[in-house]
């Protein structure tokens, strides 16, 4: 039975509360929060579990791991504290502020022999793990573009910038179906429209190896919410509308082909396209954070090894220092120079090749 203090009951802490608290192979024993209110939030909700407003009591008590729902700036010392005194952690989405905080909470995880987890809940989906599954069995034949549109009217963040905040989610789904592959280039541009508050609306691109390029559209000032990806392919197109209750996923034997032996003359004539049937699969209802805690309960009673581990979650924190370095640029691309980086992704690109993405 793993014991889990959840910290931060905020709007996503009771999420993992619940979920923890509904798996056989946890249980939440402490909840942590420095809002009263919260806190009073956690006690009717859960009074089974002990609170307290001291996150010191956190690190005195005898939990093996501690679930860190607070505001991403605090995500490094807290983590770096929980780890120093023996215990695991789940950090929530985006990992830490830098890859420097990453690689200190790193090192200090293989000292003291503790795991990190990082909450990219989209990876746990059942519709991300389809289309990359789709990516995977070469359904989709080779990868071309990645698209996603994610906006809606809020939740403006105190803590970060509409890239910050909402990017992990597409930068996590395409590590994901990329198998940890890096782009060698990134762009964006962001608009602040508040003073005093971050950057509210931002376009990020990012170029991968062998030509196939992600773009992730960001807003908190939309009237109506988007929340759609599509992933195409040479022989098959995914849409992925999170909004659609019914059919979140559509499969698409959709594309375009150039006219044989005429692909050096590039004209529209020689466009052929093809439009094939489309179909939607049966994909069960499983909520995410279910799906990841009890991942999470598997890796350390059994020493399996986490979907989305400290690597996942560095290689998206660097991708964000990227992209926050170019929109200081206004946008001018900023290339991958990280050699540790560089290795990963030759490996990773082969052994992708291999699967046939
Ligand atoms: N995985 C996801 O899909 C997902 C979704 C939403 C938010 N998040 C992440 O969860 C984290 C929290 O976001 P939120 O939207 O719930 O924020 P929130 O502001 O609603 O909640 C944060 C809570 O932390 C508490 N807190 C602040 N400082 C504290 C401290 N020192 N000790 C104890 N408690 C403290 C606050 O009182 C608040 O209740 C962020 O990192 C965010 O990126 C992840």
């Amino acid at each position: 039975m793993i014991r889990v203090a959840v910290v931060g009951y905020g709007y996503w802490g009771p999420n993992l509360v619940r979920n923890f608290a509904a798996n056989d192979g946890a249980m939440v024993e402490l909840i942590c929060d420095v809002s009263a209110k919260r806190l009073e939030a956690a006690r009717k909700a859960w009074p089974s579990a002990a609170n307290t407003t001291e996150y010191r009591d956190v690190i005195k008590s005898s939990v093996d791991l501690v679930a860190l729902s607070v505001p991403a700036a605090l995500h490094y010392s807290m983590a770096k504290d929980a780890i120093d005194a023996g215990k695991h952690v789940l950090l929530e989405k985006p990992m830490c502020r830098s890859v420097a905080e990453c690689d200190d909470l790193i090192e200090r995880a293989a000292h003291r022999g503790v795991r990190i987890f990082v909450d990219h809940t989209f990876v746990f989906t059942p519709q991300v793990r389809r289309m990359a599954a789709e990516a995977a069995g070469g359904n989709l034949g080779t990868l071309l573009y990645y698209d996603s549109v994610r906006i809606n009217l809020g939740l403006f963040s105190q803590d970060a910038s509409v890239t910050w905040d909402l990017a992990p989610h597409d930068l996590s789904i395409l590590d994901y179906i990329l198998g940890g592959v890096m782009p060698h280039s990134v762009s964006c541009t962001e608009a602040t429209h508040f003073d005093g508050h971050h950057p509210n609306i931002a376009y990020l691109t990012l170029q991968y190896p062998n030509n196939f390029i992600a773009h992730v559209s960001m807003n908190w000032l939309a009237p109506v919410k988007v929340r759609q990806v599509v992933l195409c392919g040479t022989q098959r197109m995914v849409v992925y509308d999170e909004t659609d209750p019914a059919e979140k996923v559509r499969i698409y034997d959709r594309g375009v082909t150039l006219a044989e032996g005429e692909t050096e003359r590039l004209h529209n004539a020689l466009i052929q396209y093809r439009v094939g049937d489309m179909h939607a699969p049966y994909l069960p209802n499983d909520e995410a954070l279910a799906v990841e805690v009890a991942e999470i309960a598997a890796c350390l009673s059994q020493g399996k090894e986490p979907t989305a581990d400290h690597r996942m979650g560095r290689r998206v924190v660097r991708i964000l220092e990227m992209a926050e370095a170019s929109a200081r640029l206004g946008g001018a691309p900023v290339a991958n120079v990280d050699q540790q980086f560089a290795s990963e992704n030759s490996e990773q690109t082969a052994s992708a090749a291999r699967r046939g993405r």
